[in-house]
């Protein structure tokens, strides 16, 4: 039986073990602050910093491999680290990460392995280099970048979240000040959808296409979150993705795969995710991010029929076998606490899960105090109901999140127009 370090405390790291759980792993499971849904399906719980890895409590020896759920920890080089002392990660060295932790990285590397997929953009220094591609390209069709990681919520655009002149420059001097660089970038119009493959460092394997929705309202409006829900089709594609579109996005994960080392002088190996926009010019990439998506993992994970602890041997191994999934639709609403992204969030209220309630729950960012389950400032519950149709699983899971009580709301048009 494997022995696996599970790093991470949100709902997306919920799924990764309730599916290495179906594959009959021991769980350790280290988190920032205890999830009461993880606590539950793990074998062994520690609670501690996921970024400080020099003081992970466990003992390392005996752990088979870890699989690092969140960006941030990658970024602080928990990978590498881990892979020093013995233990094999499903992840991506911190260079390697770097497709996640750095826009201006991806981009430049993007631009040498497969141009097309890339928007117009630049990598900025100066507030005279924002006017020379306001100039090119239009000020009302740019997209503002910071190069790091902001949980989602740092890319403003034009038109939606910048609405003059003055106000896009003032967003990109701010960043300029803060970090020095800024990455602009030709605003695409389309649809968007994510491909995440398991990688071994050669090959690669596509999960099914999800469908996110990052914007905080209805109809698609508000501010960029980390996500409020998603699906998946029981086909496992989308609708608006077609045959020579997904041929496209699988042609240019597997030249990022194939070109990583020469770019980075790293292999890339763990979870790729590629957000990807259809537009009227072709099949274009939005990000990467070096980790499963959350709530993409619900999705997927949830549907693995293949065992998860092969699949993550085959990955360290250098010798990916290929994941089966379940012909099953998914839609997972997003329960987040009322005021969620802005600053007047309610969090610290309980919130009651019915238990009559039949979709799955995943739990994000909740705590648990004498029996009862609290909000913090982030995304709650992850409610994924499947089905074998779209419409099937998203009726299911709108009739549990309406069962979920207290001070929070979701959007009620997920997967709305299929
Ligand atoms: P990112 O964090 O880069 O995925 O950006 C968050 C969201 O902003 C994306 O899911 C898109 O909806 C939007 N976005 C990012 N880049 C662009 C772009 N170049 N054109 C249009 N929308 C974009
Ligand atoms: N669903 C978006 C993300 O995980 O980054």
């Amino acid at each position: 039986m494997s022995r696996v370090l599970l790093i991470g405390n949100g709902a997306r790291e919920h799924a990764i073990a309730s599916a290495l759980k179906r594959s009959g792993v021991e769980i350790l499971a280290h988190m920032d602050r205890l999830n009461p849904g993880i606590a539950e399906v793990a074998d062994e719980t520690s609670i501690g910093s996921t970024i400080d890895y020099t003081k992970l409590p466990m003992d390392l020896r005996g752990i088979d491999y870890a699989v690092i759920g969140p960006e941030l920890p990658l970024e602080h080089g928990i990978s590498d680290f881990l892979e020093s002392q013995g233990v094999p990660c499903v992840a991506p060295s911190q260079a390697a990460a770097k497709i996640e932790t750095s826009k201006a990285f991806a981009r430049r590397m993007l631009e040498k392995v497969y141009p097309s997929a890339n928007p117009e953009y630049a990598i900025i220094r100066s507030v005279h280099a924002l006017r020379e591609f306001e100039e090119k390209i239009g000020f009302e069709r740019v997209v503002v970048k910071p190069d790091g990681l902001t949980g989602g919520k740092g890319v403003k655009v034009f038109g939606e979240h910048l609405n003059t002149r003055r106000e896009l420059e003032k967003y990109a001097t701010s960043l300029l000040a803060n970090h020095g660089i800024v990455i602009l970038e030709e605003k695409l119009e389309g649809t968007e959808f994510t491909v995440q493959a398991f990688v071994d460092g050669k090959n690669f394997a596509t999960m099914p296409l999800v469908r996110d929705y990052k914007r905080a309202h209805d109809g698609d409006t508000g501010p960029n979150t980390g996500s409020m829900g998603s699906y998946s089709r029981e086909t496992h594609t989308l609708d608006y993705v077609d045959d020579r579109d997904m041929e496209i996005a699988e042609d240019i994960i597997a030249t990022v795969v194939k070109r990583f080392k020469r770019f980075s002088s790293k292999i890339y190996k763990g979870i790729l995710y590629g957000q990807f926009m259809k537009t009227s010019e072709g099949i274009k990439v939005i990000e990467f991010n070096a980790r499963f998506g959350d709530p993409e993992a619900m999705n997927v994970l949830s549907i693995l029929s293949s065992s998860f602890d092969e699949v993550c041997l085959s990955i360290i191994d250098g010798n990916l076998t290929t994941p089966e999934f379940d012909s099953d639709a998914t839609v997972c609403i997003y329960v987040v606490p009322e005021g969620y992204p802005g600053k007047d969030v309610v969090s610290d209220w309980p919130i009651e899960v019915d238990p009559g309630i039949t979709s799955e729950v995943y739990y994000g960012s909740v705590y648990e105090k004498e029996g009862k389950i609290f909000t913090t400032g982030s995304r709650a519950l992850g409610i994924l109901g499947k089905g074998a149709t779209v419409a099937d699983a998203r009726d299911r899971a709108y009739e549990d999140a309406h069962k979920i009580r207290g001070r929070i709301r979701y959007r009620k048009d997920i997967a709305g127009e299929v």
